[in-house]
């Protein structure tokens, strides 16, 4: 059974893709132990409890400095020490420590075909404004293992999705999702669990 947490920053639309892939069986052998967000309002951690999976705020603004909050959220990762950390729009940079002590069993969903529009200030809508200013007529999703860099880790999946003639980039973003994002991170963890995908050995 692969153990996973799933960190979160809003919505949570790809946390429920991969809710609804569990119950469907569509992912098989895997158990979400917790889901983490940064943000306690986030509508995320609303479905992690609809599920009855633990839901956990990690906020840095509850620390005096990211040093503080890298420490306290190492710790509890420790402490969960899940089989696969799953960041699922997570917008909070991942402490270089953790991405040593989970080598290689950290996975991101990034909304652009990487290596296009992605890396520092690269998030959310703004993937999307920034498809559309340079007019691309095709973007997508890219799954990937995280290192220390901003999406620089190989790639595990990526899909891509038509723009159309008058998107917006609110449009864009969620025809991303439907085709690609909620189609891709499900896939990716059942790959997973399931062996298709190899992870390294565990660190203890
Ligand atoms: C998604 O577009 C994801 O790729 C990006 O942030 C968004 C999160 O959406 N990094 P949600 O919280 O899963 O609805």
């Amino acid at each position: 059974m692969l153990k996973i947490v799933v960190c979160v920053s809003g919505g949570g639309t790809n946390l429920q893709a991969i809710l609804d892939a569990i119950d469907s069986g569509k992912i098989t052998n895997t158990e979400i132990m917790a889901v983490i967000s940064n943000n306690a309002k986030a509508y995320a951690l609303e479905r992690a409890r609809n599920h009855s999976i633990p839901a956990l705020c990690m906020s840095p603004k509850r620390y005096p400095d990211r040093a503080a909050f890298n420490e306290a959220f190492m710790e509890k990762m420790k402490e969960l020490n899940p089989d696969l950390i799953v960041l699922a729009g997570f917008l909070v940079a991942i402490p270089p420590a953790m991405v040593d002590a989970f080598e290689g069993r950290i996975i991101n969903i990034h909304p652009a075909l990487i290596p296009s529009f992605c890396g520092v200030g690269y998030y959310g809508l703004h993937v999307h404004e920034k498809a559309l200013e340079y007019g691309v007529k095709v973007t997508g999703a890219t799954v990937h293992f995280v290192d220390k860099g901003m999406d620089t880790g190989r790639i595990i999946s990526q899909k891509a999705v038509y723009v159309q003639e008058g998107d917006t980039p609110e449009v864009l973003q969620r025809r991303v999702m439907e085709e690609a994002e909620w189609v891709l991170l499900p896939q990716a963890i059942d790959d997973i669990a399931n062996g298709r995908i190899q992870l390294p050995e565990k660190k203890a």
